[in-house]
């Protein structure tokens, strides 16, 4: 499989966003800390004609904007070299021919090649395809593999279609789908919070836990990046993916091993119980100012933002409602998992009863402010039977000091290098996450479909999202407030 030391990394859609933000940062921060191969090259391709030059420049700015606590020259200038720019437009075939070429040309006998997929969407089919046709996905001389940004389709068949097509050039073993929320070291600790512990697994499940939230709160409104989030809406761009793996990480069983088969097999499992949302149980809403945005139809019905409640069928987590919401322009940015324990018999301590008193909660932290509390209950000192909540905390700066945690794009593509797909998104599994958002899209569309109800900016969401819980007598809890939050 050739020189499994070296690999060229392609990148599709160089002079996009997220080779800005995220992908040329994570690798410069991968080879800061000696974590690429020892020979590799970074080839960005994209239609507008740069220089290596200007193409470096431009990488050297963004590193030093998204990353500026690890930025320094001194790793900057060595790794400038392995950057290298190509013009092209690898949806058509002459000119992926002239990419091909330039890509052999920088590999000096170092035949592994990796191909990030950032581009718009809708040309996914056709440069997999070209890929393909190329002879640039067979795998005689080093190992071929693709990574595939989200989203991966629009519904469940545009995602049929795109793994047909995939599966027509690629084997899977060659396919990395990612959805980044994955390669967040928060969100791979909860499997570690579940399996590497005693005392929380005998408790999580429907004897137990009486309801879970899910909230993915974001401020940043949709900015520049309008005309793709107009087709989109909130359900495409966070549900589909981030939320439902949140879930699925949450709620499924243990795996027989930590490998990507074993532990894929168990979120298709769960993902596969989910019951289908009835649309009673959704809210969708839209910021005040969304339409007027630069790409935003005048007459957009797209949510920016929603809530559902859902269930899922299996032993485990029966009768269990999930509770989860997600939007733009919120409040606050923080992601949460709150996982609600059942209320303990208030037969010896009074204040039980109190519904005020609130029962055992488990807080996942996935951002910011990395950790995990535990809330309960103590009795308050000198009173007679008074009991108050109170917090147990760990927190990743505390525990783990000043280190950084990983941006997750390093983990994922590090993983991508060395062949791990575990924490990416296998074909059926991209199926079911489908299956379970796009009916609620087609209801959407009904006569019976919730309104889109607008919702003020700088504000939790919309009062609807709140009835959605006050129904089954809950609300929608934060156990962090963000500061200058209420
Ligand atoms: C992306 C969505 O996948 O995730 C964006 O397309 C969203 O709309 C982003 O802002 C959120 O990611 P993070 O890591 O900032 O929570």
């Amino acid at each position: 499989m050739g020189d499994t030391n070296g690999a060229t990394i392609v990148i599709f859609g160089a002079s996009g966003d997220l080779t800005q933000r995220k992908l040329i940062p994570a690798l410069y921060n991968l080879f800061r800390k000696k974590r690429l191969p020892e020979t590799f090259n970074i080839i960005g391709v994209s239609r507008t004609v740069f220089s290596h030059e200007q193409f470096r420049t431009q990488m050297h700015d963004s590193v030093k904007e998204f990353s500026p606590e690890t930025f320094s020259d001194e790793f900057w200038n060595p790794f400038a070299q392995h950057i290298w720019y190509t013009a092209g437009d690898a949806a058509q075939p002459d000119q992926l021919a002239q990419v091909k070429s330039f890509v052999e040309s920088k590999e000096n006998g170092t035949s592994n090649r990796l191909y990030y997929l950032s581009v718009a969407p809708n040309l996914y089919p056709t440069i997999i395809t070209n890929l393909g046709q190329h002879d640039m996905t067979s795998q005689g001389s080093g190992w071929r593999r693709i990574i595939i940004e989200k989203p991966f389709g629009i519904d469940l068949d545009s995602a049929l279609e795109l793994n047909k097509t995939v599966h027509a050039n690629f084997d899977e073993s060659q396919v990395y789908r990612i959805d980044h929320y994955l390669g967040k070291e928060t969100a791979q600790n909860i499997l570690f919070f579940r399996f590497a512990n005693t005392i929380f697994e005998p408790v999580w499940n429907r004897n137990y836990v009486d309801n879970v939230q899910i909230t993915v709160a974001e401020t940043v409104d949709v900015g520049h990046r309008a005309a793709y989030y107009d087709h989109a809406g909130v359900l495409r761009d966070m549900f589909q993916n981030h939320l439902l793996q949140l879930l699925a990480l949450v709620t499924m069983e243990a795996p027989n091993g930590f490998n990507a088969n074993d532990l894929r097999n168990e979120k298709v499992k769960v993902i596969s119980a989910i019951r289908p949302i009835a649309l009673r149980d959704t809210v969708r809403g839209q910021y005040e100012g969304y339409i007027g945005t630069e790409g935003v139809a005048p007459d957009s019905k797209t949510p920016t933002y929603a809530a559902l409640k859902l269930y899922i069928d299996n032993w485990r987590w029966q009768g269990v409602p999930f509770y989860m919401r997600s939007g733009k322009a919120l409040k606050a940015k923080t992601s949460q998992i709150r996982v609600r324990f059942q209320r303990p018999p208030g037969v010896i301590i009074n204040a039980l009863n109190d519904e005020s008193c609130t029962p055992n909660t488990l807080t996942l932290f996935i951002q910011p402010d990395e950790g995990i509390h535990l809330n309960f209950q103590a009795k308050v000192p000198d009173s007679s039977q008074d009991t108050r909540d109170v917090d147990m905390e760990f927190t990743y700066k505390k525990a783990f000091g000043e280190q950084q945690i990983p941006e997750a794009y390093e983990r994922l593509i590090l993983d991508a290098l060395h062949g791990d797909p575990v924490l990416f998104t296998r074909s059926d599994e991209i199926e079911r996450l489908w299956r379970i958002i796009d009916p609620v899209l087609k209801g959407w569309e009904t006569k019976d479909a919730p309104p889109v109800v607008s919702y003020k900016q700088g504000t939790w969401g919309p009062i609807e999202a709140e009835k959605l819980l006050a129904k089954d007598n809950h609300t929608w809890r934060l156990a962090y407030k963000p500061e200058g939050t209420e």
